[in-house]
């Protein structure tokens, strides 16, 4: 049975400020997005893999995948989760045989291979849902409209989410057709319908390149020998 994972790369990338698609953002000459497909592959458990672009660049993000056969480009749609449900549409075409999706930010590009496996283990294990977590070290701080401090969250009990987050295929299906339109956490959608989401551990290295800096450290990390 294969393992299908969803990467919805269709945004805009407008935080960044670079022009393009944060996906296709190069770090050290290659693609944050090439970088992350090939690491999802390379971790020896997911057999294939569906991006979704922007509607006009699907010809410009498959040539850039175009050295990966198992990766497939759909054209995402307005919203992220729209985006993540026309990727889910086409894994009965590409996989039948698929029980496990993975759903995984172009972004955590660095996600080591033993994070990836240990997901897919634990969906293949019998969990619904699961995610990769890391503890928080900032102190965290409820504040209210005005910016006053009501109040210091026990920071034992939070955990900072990554990505891949793993499914069995039905409970992901399921909580996307019961979800709205916007959801930023596919996992917070399985919580809504009553699923249970399990935790594996996480790591430092399956950060979210975000801002200038983020993808400078990257760049400096790789000039510094890493894989
Ligand atoms: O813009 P934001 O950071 O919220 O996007 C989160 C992720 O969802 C990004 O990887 C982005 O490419 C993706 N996305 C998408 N389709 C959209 C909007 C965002 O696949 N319409």
């Amino acid at each position: 049975m294969s393992v299908v994972a969803l990467v919805p790369a269709a945004g805009r990338g407008v935080r960044l400020g670079l022009g393009m698609p944060k996906a296709l953002v190069p770090v050290n000459g290659e693609s944050l997005l090439l970088r992350a497909v090939r690491g999802l592959l390379a971790a020896g458990c997911v057999q294939h893999v569906v991006v979704a672009a922007p509607p006009d660049q699907v010809e410009l993000v498959a040539a850039e995948l175009a050295e990966l056969p198992a990766a497939h480009v759909v054209p995402g749609g307005s919203e992220r989760t729209d985006s993540v449900r026309l990727a889910l549409d086409v894994v009965g075409r590409i996989a039948p045989d698929a029980r496990v999706v993975l759903v995984h930010d172009a972004a955590r590009a660095f996600t080591p291979a033993s994070v990836i496996r240990d997901v897919v283990r634990a969906v293949e294990q019998g969990a619904p849902a699961v995610i990769p977590v890391l503890p928080v070290s900032d102190t965290i701080k409820r504040v209210d409209e005005s910016g006053d401090v009501v109040a210091t969250v026990d920071r034992a009990e939070l955990r900072a989410v990554q990505t891949p987050q793993g499914f069995a295929i039905d409970v992901l299906r399921e909580a996307y057709a019961a979800a709205g339109d916007i959801a930023t956490d596919d996992a917070g959608l399985v919580e809504r319908i009553g699923g249970k989401v399990h935790t594996v551990a996480g790591h430092p290295d399956a950060l979210k390149i975000t801002t200038a800096f983020d993808l400078a450290v990257a760049e400096s990390v790789l000039a510094a020998g890493a894989p």
